[in-house]
Formats: structure tokens, C-alpha cells, sequence
């Protein structure tokens, strides 16, 4: 595994540090490559059951796309060509695992892209959030746009995108970009305790959880519906499921 992403395993939480704390985490080549690896190596850890990525250092999460690498492309269809095949930040959508964001610092561009393409994101207390592209000459272009205007809605997203203006960790939280808050200095403790409560359901419970919350983004209703019956369906008869119900009905009969 690269320097610039470490990969530890704690009992069933694999733990991705995005690992650059002098560039404050910034997203260079080698970033790109090997990030996708640890989260496919976590996704195929058959004692993992919830990713956390977080960010090394007191600065940043991420501060987005190293801009030293910034250099012209050979064409147009070049890039979106290499692009396609190198979709680094699709890697996010191939693990069916739960991943959790625990954020601190600077959440910018391409890190903020890294978070939103998470299932569950725990900011602390200052941590900024921003996506600086336009100001950059470009837009957004890892997820960003198509993610951030599901999460907060079209308008707020717009707002962000075009003026790059920042948001503080308390907007995040009040506008639905970020589902919790934590103290500065309770930041890992918090986003650790939400991934051992979800590791603590059946592990088929929650894989078909996120896949339907999933669909909803992207199928019309009577799709993701019809999905939601099809995986609960496949759990109706889970040993889980029925354990509970049989120490329920000896319950009340006591
Ligand atoms: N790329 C490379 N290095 C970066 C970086 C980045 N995105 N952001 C910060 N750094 C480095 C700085 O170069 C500096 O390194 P040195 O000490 O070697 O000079 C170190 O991190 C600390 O940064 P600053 O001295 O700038 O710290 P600051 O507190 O004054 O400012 C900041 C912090 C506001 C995050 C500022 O660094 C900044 O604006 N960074 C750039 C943010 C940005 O524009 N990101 C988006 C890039 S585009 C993108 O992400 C989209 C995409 O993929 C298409």
C-alpha cells in the first residue's frame, strides 16, 4: 500500500487515512490510484463491516486536487477519454459496505467530492467545507455536482458551486450536508461510535439498507419501491428476523 493512503483494520472497522498532512491531504496522482485499492481491499475483508476515511494531520480533511500536478492535457478527447477509464472516485460506488466521512479542517473540491461520495458524513466542529473550482477555471468534476445538488437540493447547490463561497461545519449540519456534529477533539470517537452501531445489525440488513436508500437517487419511484420489496423480501426469512420475533413472543408470555 502507497504512503499517501494507510489502511489498518480494527476489529470490523477498516480505517482509509487520506495521508498528505503537509499538502493538507491534496489528491495527487498517486492518491488517485491508491485509494480505489483500499477501499476494494476493505470492500473484499470478509471481518470488515464499515469503512471510515478520514484525513491525516490537524489541518484538513482534504483541500481537493493537488494543484502542483495542474498541468495542460494533450487534447479535449484525450482527457475525457482518460478520465472515463481512470474513474478513480467511482471506486466509492462498487463497495457495498457502509462508509462513514469523518471531517475535520478543510473539506474543499475534490475532498469535498470524497466526502459526498460516502454513505454517512460526521463533521467536527470548524471544520470549512467549499467547492473553490469555478474560481479554479473549472468545475467540479470527481461527483461533485451531481451529488452535492441531491444532498442539499438544487438551489443551495448551486449557491455553492458558483460562488465557491465556504460553508462552516454548523450550515453543513443545518443543511443537510453533513448528518452529524462533533466537539473538536471528539471527532473519531463519534464517527467510530456510528460504525460500531451499524456494524452491530446483521451485516445482509444493512448491505440491502444501503442499496435501497441508494436507488432512490437514481430510479423513479415505483423502481426504487418496487427494489425496497424485492431486498426486503430476501430478508423475511433471515435467522436475525425471526430470532427476534420468537424471544419477543416468549417475552410476553412471561
Ligand atoms: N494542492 C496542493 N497543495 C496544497 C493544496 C492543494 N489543493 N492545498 C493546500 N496545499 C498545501 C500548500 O501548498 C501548503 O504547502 P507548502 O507548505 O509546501 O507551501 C500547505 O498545503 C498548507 O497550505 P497553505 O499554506 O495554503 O495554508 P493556508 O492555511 O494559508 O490555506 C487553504 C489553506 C485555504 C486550504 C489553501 O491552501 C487553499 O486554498 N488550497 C487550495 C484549495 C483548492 O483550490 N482546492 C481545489 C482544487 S480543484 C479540485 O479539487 C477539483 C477537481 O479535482 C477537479
Amino acid at each position: 500500500m502507497s504512503e499517501v493512503i494507510k489502511l489498518e483494520i480494527h476489529s470490523q472497522i477498516a480505517l482509509i487515512t487520506l495521508n498528505r498532512p503537509s499538502a493538507m491531504n491534496a489528491i495527487n496522482h498517486e492518491m488517485r490510484k491508491a485509494l480505489p485499492e483500499a477501499l476494494l481491499a476493505a470492500q473484499a475483508n470478509p471481518a470488515v463491516r464499515v469503512i471510515v476515511l478520514c484525513g491525516a494531520g490537524d489541518r484538513a480533511f482534504s483541500a481537493g486536487a493537488d494543484i502542483k500536478e495542474f498541468a495542460p492535457v494533450e487534447s479535449q478527447a484525450a482527457y475525457r477519454q482518460a478520465r472515463l477509464e481512470n474513474n478513480w472516485i467511482g471506486a466509492f460506488d462498487r463497495i457495498t459496505k457502509p462508509i462513514i466521512a469523518a471531517i475535520h479542517g478543510y473539506c474543499l473540491g475534490g475532498g469535498l467530492e470524497m466526502a459526498l461520495a460516502c454513505d454517512i458524513r460526521v463533521a467536527q466542529k470548524g471544520a470549512v467545507f467549499g467547492f473553490p473550482e469555478t474560481g479554479n477555471g473549472i468545475i467540479p468534476g470527481a461527483g461533485g455536482t451531481q451529488r452535492i445538488a441531491r444532498m442539499i437540493g438544487l438551489g443551495r447547490a448551486l449557491d455553492m458551486v458558483l460562488t465557491g463561497d465556504r460553508v462552516t461545519a454548523e450550515r453543513a449540519y443545518e443543511i443537510g450536508l453533513v448528518s452529524r456534529l462533533a466537539d473538536v477533539g471528539s471527532l473519531m470517537e463519534t464517527a467510530l461510535q456510528v460504525a460500531e452501531r451499524i456494524g452491530s445489525h446483521p451485516e445482509t440488513a444493512i448491505k440491502f439498507a444501503k442499496e435501497a436508500v441508494l436507488a432512490s437517487a437514481s430510479s423513479p419511484l415505483a423502481a426504487g419501491l418496487l427494489k425496497e420489496i424485492d431486498l426486503l423480501s430476501l430478508l423475511m426469512n433471515s435467522n436475525e428476523r425471526l430470532g427476534i420475533a420468537i424471544d419477543f413472543k416468549e417475552k410476553s408470555k412471561k
